[in-house]
């Protein structure tokens, strides 16, 4: 029986602790590599178990095999005394502790949508996400529908994290820039910080892990060492930097070239004017961004915020000249009724996204080709998020599906080949040009 067997385990450094003894709903520890989050959410899972009767707690990870090697196995060991002594089962047909008091681990895994089946329909009082930046919004979102049930148990969520991966996003918007949407509540919320030189255990143990860390080529450094989230591993634009290629926005003068390039579908409307000087330098200058638009919606919106400019090309992507099925109309047909005529620019992905690295580069005088306004701020806000193909490297991941609207515009404008702006006319060229347009304007006045 349980009673003369004691549960002894090392003990947490302060950070773990802190996670230990956090009451909030939603906490994530960690945030660099090696600060001790696997043994953290173990533990935790371990001791609730222990303290609570009849809990169900879900401790996923990303694949199979690593729940298998970071928790099932330590667990086994860290519960070697109790399942000899019958106080704790383990049934590995379900890879599930089952516990005396009537409470169970479940060790599962995300690594894909379809997994997710699995907890449908199952009631858990706790789910643990060990490298939640490995799983997508989308099934972090579902798996929360499973946190419910009708005891009085207070459901938690504890999660860990590294930066990078598919669900960097969204860990990074909860808990480290902490902007939250409507319905999520900012009190429920918590972060504990945690890297390698908060684990005294594993600086003593493997004291190479640090020096691994320190050697980390710069970007991976940032990340895994310091836990720094603007830059990490797997990041498809890790050049991007705010400052460098974004600007205070001024008024594009009139001789440049303008541009429109645009990508459209019920989930988002995303627009972008651009300009090229004459040197051929790009500065994209006004965006719109918008969801849950029809499209002739997104089309007058378009025609509203182009006013009186005149544009050199409008591009978008070969599936706007397919047929809707209920109209007939194509996306290219509703904006040539608002008067922008749509040029269709290659979507070869790959070409693509290198020829945007290409107009990112920064130049000898410590410029790039490309910069964008301030005020663009959902490109700005996407760019950096943006992550490498795990099937194709070279390619960008659709994944997080909300950051590629603006980009892949981006990319239509560059595979329009805009061309850079004539020199500035003469003088008095512009002088009889503003002396016509005085004209032009006190005759429609007076009509
Ligand atoms: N409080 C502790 N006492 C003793 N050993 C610990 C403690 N915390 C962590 N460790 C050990 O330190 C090592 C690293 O811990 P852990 O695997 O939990 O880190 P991690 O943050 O999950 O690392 P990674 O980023 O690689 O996933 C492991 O060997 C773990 O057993
Ligand atoms: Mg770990």
């Amino acid at each position: 029986m349980p009673g003369n067997v004691a549960f002894t385990m090392e003990q947490p450094n302060a950070k773990q602790k802190e996670f230990l003894l956090s009451e909030k709903k939603f906490v994530a520890y960690g945030g660099a590599r090696g600060g001790g989050k696997s043994w953290a959410a173990r533990r935790k899972a371990e001791l609730l178990a222990f303290n609570y009767r009849g809990i169900r707690i879900l401790l996923v990870r990303h694949t199979y095999g690593e729940v298998y090697k970071n928790h099932v196995l330590p667990m086994l060991e860290d519960l070697a005394p109790f399942i000899r002594a019958g106080a704790v089962d383990y049934a590995k047909a379900e890879n599930a502790f089952r516990f005396a008091g009537g409470s169970r681990i479940e060790c599962g895994y995300l690594e894909s949508d379809k997994d997710l089946l699995r907890y449908q329909g199952i009631e858990y009082d706790v789910i643990f996400v060990d490298e939640a930046t490995q799983v997508t919004e989308y099934q972090y979102q579902t798996l929360l529908a499973s946190l419910r049930g009708a005891n009085r148990f207070p459901k938690r969520v504890y999660l860990t994290c590294n930066p990078g991966g598919v669900g960097h996003a969204w860990v990074k918007r909860l808990f480290v820039d902490k902007v939250y949407r409507p319905g999520e509540k900012p009190e429920e919320y918590e972060f504990i910080r945690a890297t390698v030189y908060d684990n005294p255990a594993l600086m003593e143990k493997d004291p190479d892990y640090v020096a691994r860390l320190e050697q980390l080529p710069p970007g991976k450094r940032e990340a895994w060492l310091e836990g720094n989230w603007d830059v990490f591993e797997g990041q498809y634009f890790p050049e991007f930097t705010v400052g460098i290629h974004t600007c205070p926005p001024f008024i594009i003068p009139q001789h440049w070239r303008r541009y429109f390039a645009m990508d459209y579908g019920l989930d988002m409307f995303a627009g972008y004017w651009a300009a090229l000087d004459e040197k051929g330098d790009c500065w994209i200058y006004r965006e719109v961004y918008q969801p849950n638009l029809r499209m002739s919606e997104a089309a007058e919106l378009a025609r509203r915020k182009t006013g009186a400019e005149m544009l050199d090309g409008c591009f978008a992507p070969p599936d706007m000249w397919n047929r809707r099925q209920d109209t007939g109309f194509t996306v290219a047909d509703a904006f040539a009724g608002q008067g922008i005529y749509l040029i269709r620019a290659s979507n070869d992905r790959v070409t693509g996204w290198l020829e945007l690295k290409e107009w990112m580069k920064i130049r000898e005088d410590g410029t790039p080709r490309m910069r964008i306004f301030e005020s663009c701020k959902n490109l700005i806000g996407s760019l950096p998020m943006l992550i490498h193909s795990q099937k194709d490297p070279s390619d960008v991941d659709t994944e997080p599906h909300e950051f590629t609207h603006g980009p892949d515009a981006i990319r239509y404008l560059l595979a329009g080949r805009p061309a850079p702006a004539d020199p500035p006319r003469q003088e008095e060229e512009w002088e009889e040009r503003d002396e016509y347009r005085d004209t032009l304007s006190f005759l429609e006045f007076g009509r």
